[in-house]
């Protein structure tokens, strides 16, 4: 029988980029909680206001913890898992609502 620890010691490491920094989280979560356990201070910056943003719900309602995922913007890190190199940066300010490569 599977205890905490041995679930624990199944799980692959996968390694991310967030802001050009390497960081670690476990298969099966989501960028979210990777870049809540690296501490990374802030997710991305408001399009009205300017101020720092930060994930609030972890459940894909607030939009929050919008992040730039391999260059596609508008990503809630909260309903992504992560996937190995990954290249995520903060989002700043408004991006456009349709990847660049389907807008006209
Ligand atoms: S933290 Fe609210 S949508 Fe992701």
């Amino acid at each position: 029988m599977n205890n905490r620890h041995d679930v624990i010691e199944q799980v692959s490491p996968i390694n991310l980029v967030f802001e050009g920094h390497a960081i670690s989280a476990q298969e099966g979560e989501t960028v979210v909680t990777a870049l809540l356990a690296a501490n990374p201070g802030y997710t991305g910056t408001s399009p009205v206001s300017g101020r720092r943003r930060g994930p609030y719900c972890l459940m894909g309602v607030c939009f929050e913890c919008l992040v730039e995922i391999d260059g596609l913007p508008n990503q809630r890190a909260c309903m992504v898992l992560v996937r190995g190199n990954m290249t995520i940066r903060r989002q700043n300010g408004l991006r456009p609502l349709k990847p660049r490569g389907l807008q006209k």
